[in-house]
């Protein structure tokens, strides 16, 4: 499991040195890719509201072709949709499911959110079944909450 008190840390970190969220998103994909071999692809999906749509800000693993997703499609946009994070440990049994690679067999998407808004995501693959437990969705909303608090300051910029 990866250190979260490290990786929300070092995100508190930038913020004090006065990195803006481009800077934080980068290292939280990085931090989270580098923490554990199951966690296969890393990366963070930001929400033009305006479009309604996700657009991929930076990622980590092999390319994919979804670097936009409409609001309501694939896991991602199903995500935003409910207003809900999700775990989807077979992507075979997920109607929503759009394919980055066939390789991928699990899927994790949590949201970033603040102030009654939602920012983005953080959407981990893994080549393995089930890959994703209670603990990392934990961690990981931590990671997102980090990232919204800069998100929320950077709104009064
Ligand atoms: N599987 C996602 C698409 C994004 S890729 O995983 C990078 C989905 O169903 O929305």
């Amino acid at each position: 499991m990866f250190d979260v008190n490290e990786v929300v840390g070092e995100l508190q970190g930038l913020r004090e040195e006065g990195y803006l969220s481009d800077a934080l998103l980068r290292r939280a994909v990085r931090s989270i890719f580098s923490s554990e071999e199951r966690f296969d692809w890393v990366g963070i999906y930001l929400l033009r509201s305006e479009e309604n749509v996700l657009w991929l800000h930076n990622y980590l693993g092999d390319p994919t072709p979804h670097a936009t997703i409409p609001v309501g499609e694939g896991v991602c946009g199903m995500a935003v949709a409910n207003n809900e994070n999700i775990n989807v440990p077979d992507v075979t049994q997920n109607d929503n499911y759009l394919s980055c690679s066939p390789k991928v067999k699990s899927e994790m998407v949590v949201l970033i959110r603040g102030n009654d808004q939602i920012f983005g995501q953080i959407d981990i693959d893994s080549h393995q079944d089930a890959a994703f437990t209670d603990e990392d969705l934990a961690a990981l909303e931590e990671v997102a909450e980090k990232l919204a608090e800069q998100m929320v300051q950077e709104l009064t910029l």
